[in-house]
C-alpha cells in the first residue's frame, strides 16, 4: 500500500505551516484526545469474526440500519471494495418510496440484521428497526441467530438484544459516530462482508505514524480558511470513493460548522464532475481548496480496441490511461488558474488505502477542530431540530 500526498501547490510555504502547528502547541496525537486511535482489538474483533461467521451459515445478505457516522463509513468501504463475500444492504434513509423499494428487492428470510446506533434513540434507525422486526415477527421468523445490536453500553438496544437473546456489541462511548469506522460500527459489517479488517487497520496505523502530514493537511485547509476559502473540494478519480466523499462531508462538516465557523465540504468525482462544476472550480470564485485523488492501478483495467472509430488517438489506450490524462489536465488547469491544491496519489483502492485516508482525515479534523479553536465532537446544532421532529411526531405541535 502507498498513498503519497503532495502539498507543493497549496500555495502555502513550509514554513507557515510549521509555525501555524507551533503556535497551536500540536503534538503527537493521544488516545485521550483522540479516542479513536484506540483501534478494536484483537480479541473483540475474533469475537465479532465468530458471530458475523454464524450469521453468516443463515444468510447471504447483511441489512445494516444506521444514521450518519453509524452507517457512512462502512458505506464508503461498501462501494470500494465491492460485494466481498457477503453482500451488504445499508438502510440509512426513512423515505418511504426508498424503503418500500429496497424491501420489496429483498427477501428478508434469508437476511441478517445489524441494528447500530450509539445512542439508541436515533428516531430513523429505531423507526426502521421497528418496521423490519415487525415484518419479521409477522412471517414468524425469529430474531435470535440473525440479529446483532450494535451501540453504547446502556442504551435502549442493548435491552432489545437481551429481551430476544440476540448479540449485543458495545461501542466505547468516547468514540464519537463520525470517528467510530475502526469501532464494532465499521468493523463488524466489514467482517461479514468478508474485507480484510487487518489490512483496514494496518493502514490507520500508518495514517497514526504519519501524523505529522495529517497536521499539514490540517494546517493548510486552516490558512486557506482564513484567507476565504470556506469550501474544501474532495474531487477523487474513481467512482468508487463517492460515498468516502459523503462520509468525508460528514466529517469535515459536522464537526467543523460551530460557532459560525467551519469549511463547507463539496464533493466532487473525477471525470464525471469535470463536465458539471469544473467549469465554476476553474473561473468562478476563488472560494474553494482542493483535494484531487489519483488512483495508480485501477483493479479490472480495461483495454480499448485497436482502432478508435473517432478520436484516433484512443487506439491502443487502456482506460486508465484515459482516466489519467484527465487527471493531469485538470491539475494542470488548476495551477494554471492558481488554485490551491492538494493531490492525493494511491496505489490502488484497498483496505489499506482506505484506513489510512479514514484516520489521516479523522486526525486532520481534529487538529483543525484545534486551530479552529471549535470542539470537533459533537453536534449541538442538529438537536434542535430532532426536538421538533419528535414533538410533531407525538402530537405536540402541528
Ligand atoms: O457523528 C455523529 O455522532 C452522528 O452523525 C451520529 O453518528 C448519528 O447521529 C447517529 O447516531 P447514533 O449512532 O446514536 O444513532
Amino acid at each position: 500500500m502507498d498513498v503519497s500526498v503532495d502539498i507543493s501547490n497549496s500555495g502555502i510555504k513550509r514554513e507557515e505551516i510549521e509555525r501555524i502547528l507551533e503556535q497551536a502547541e500540536i503534538r503527537t496525537p493521544s488516545p485521550e484526545e483522540m479516542p479513536f486511535l484506540r483501534l478494536t482489538e484483537e480479541k473483540k474483533i475474533s469475537r465479532l469474526r465468530e458471530i458475523a461467521g454464524s450469521l453468516k451459515e443463515k444468510s447471504e445478505n447483511l441489512i445494516v440500519v444506521g444514521m450518519g457516522g453509524s452507517s457512512l463509513g462502512i458505506k464508503a468501504l461498501r462501494e470500494a471494495l465491492g460485494k466481498g463475500n457477503g453482500e451488504l444492504i445499508i438502510l440509512d434513509n426513512v423515505d418511504p418510496t426508498f424503503l418500500s423499494r429496497t424491501l420489496e428487492k429483498i427477501d428478508l428470510k434469508r437476511c441478517s440484521f445489524a441494528f447500530i446506533s450509539k445512542s439508541g434513540k436515533t428516531l430513523e434507525t429505531v423507526t426502521i428497526m421497528n418496521l423490519l422486526i415487525s415484518i419479521l415477527k409477522k412471517a414468524g421468523t425469529e430474531l435470535k441467530g440473525r440479529t446483532v445490536f450494535i451501540g453504547n453500553r446502556g442504551n435502549a438496544f442493548e435491552e432489545i438484544a437481551k429481551k430476544e437473546s440476540c448479540p449485543f456489541i458495545t461501542v466505547p462511548e468516547e468514540v464519537g459516530g463520525r470517528f467510530s469506522i475502526f469501532t464494532a460500527v465499521g468493523v463488524f459489517p466489514s467482517l461479514f462482508a468478508g474485507y480484510d479488517v487487518d489490512s483496514l487497520f494496518k493502514g490507520a496505523r500508518k495514517a497514526v505514524e504519519e501524523w505529522r502530514l495529517a497536521g499539514k493537511l490540517a494546517a493548510v485547509k486552516f490558512i486557506h480558511y482564513l484567507r476565504g476559502r470556506n469550501i474544501s473540494v474532495m474531487m477523487p478519480y474513481s467512482s468508487l470513493l463517492r460515498e468516502f466523499t459523503e462520509w468525508y462531508a460528514q466529517l469535515w462538516g459536522e464537526s467543523l460548522g460551530k460557532e459560525r465557523k467551519g469549511q463547507t465540504p463539496m464533493k466532487a468525482i473525477g471525470t464525471s464532475s469535470q463536465h458539471s462544476v469544473l467549469q465554476l472550480f476553474l473561473d468562478g470564485p476563488d472560494d474553494k481548496i482542493y483535494q484531487l485523488f489519483k488512483i495508480k492501478n485501477y483493479r479490472n483495467d480495461v483495454n480499448l480496441p485497436a482502432k478508435s472509430v473517432i478520436l484516433p488517438f484512443l487506439s491502443e489506450k487502456k482506460l486508465s490511461e484515459v482516466i489519467h490524462a484527465e487527471f493531469e489536465g485538470t491539475v494542470a488547469a488548476l495551477k494554471e488558474r492558481k488554485r490551491p491544491l492538494i493531490t492525493f496519489e494511491l496505489e490502488e483502492i484497498s483496505e489499506e488505502t482506505l484506513g489510512y485516508l479514514f484516520m489521516l482525515y479523522m486526525i486532520a479534523t481534529v487538529i483543525t477542530g484545534k486551530l479552529m479553536k471549535v470542539n470537533p465532537y459533537g453536534q449541538p446544532a442538529v438537536e434542535l431540530g430532532k426536538r421538533v421532529a419528535t414533538a410533531i411526531l407525538e402530537g405536540q405541535r402541528t
